[in-house]
């Protein structure tokens, strides 16, 4: 949970604060460490850039990349667009669901995984197509779901 202050710092980083306003939030998102922007933190920001909080909650559910929920360190999105839908993207969520002990939507216990879906990744040519964080996959099977998940456990990439 970042303090006050901390938000503050982030805020001031910035010269012209609303213009930044996307850059902002995303910073603070991943300064959570939970990959997600508290109530507070939103009040916080409204207030340091002078406008008013529902703007900041209006960005924060337009936007898909924005939580408002503590996520895990490592997002996992499937896409869920129809080039990946007719290749089976529901098998690949299958088998991440299966890994992980969890549905698509929640997190993982110890907060290193949280399964979601994306729309169109650019990937289509390989789908069924995953991103975690920069990172795209495509063409997997369950050996590759598994290889993938222990190498982030062990440290990420
Ligand atoms: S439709 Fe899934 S990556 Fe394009």
């Amino acid at each position: 949970m970042l303090t006050n202050q901390q938000i503050r710092d982030v805020v001031q980083k910035y010269e012209d604060g609303e213009e930044n306003i996307l850059a902002i939030l995303l910073k603070l998102q991943e300064a959570s460490g939970q990959n997600y922007i508290s109530e507070d933190c939103a009040v916080e920001v409204a207030k340091e850039l002078n406008i008013p909080a529902s703007k900041i909650y209006d960005l924060l559910t337009f936007h898909s990349m924005f939580s408002t929920k503590p996520r895990g360190k490592y997002i996992i999105e499937i896409c869920k667009s129809a080039p990946c839908h007719v290749n089976k993207s529901r098998e690949i969520v299958k088998m991440f669901e299966n890994e992980l002990g969890i549905k698509m939507g929640e997190t993982t216990a110890d907060k290193l995984f949280t399964l979601q879906f994306t729309s169109c990744i650019g990937a289509c040519d390989i789908a069924p197509a995953a991103k975690i964080g920069e990172k795209v996959y495509g063409n997997l099977t369950k050996e590759d779901v598994k290889k993938i998940i222990q190498e982030y456990r062990e440290g990420g990439k």
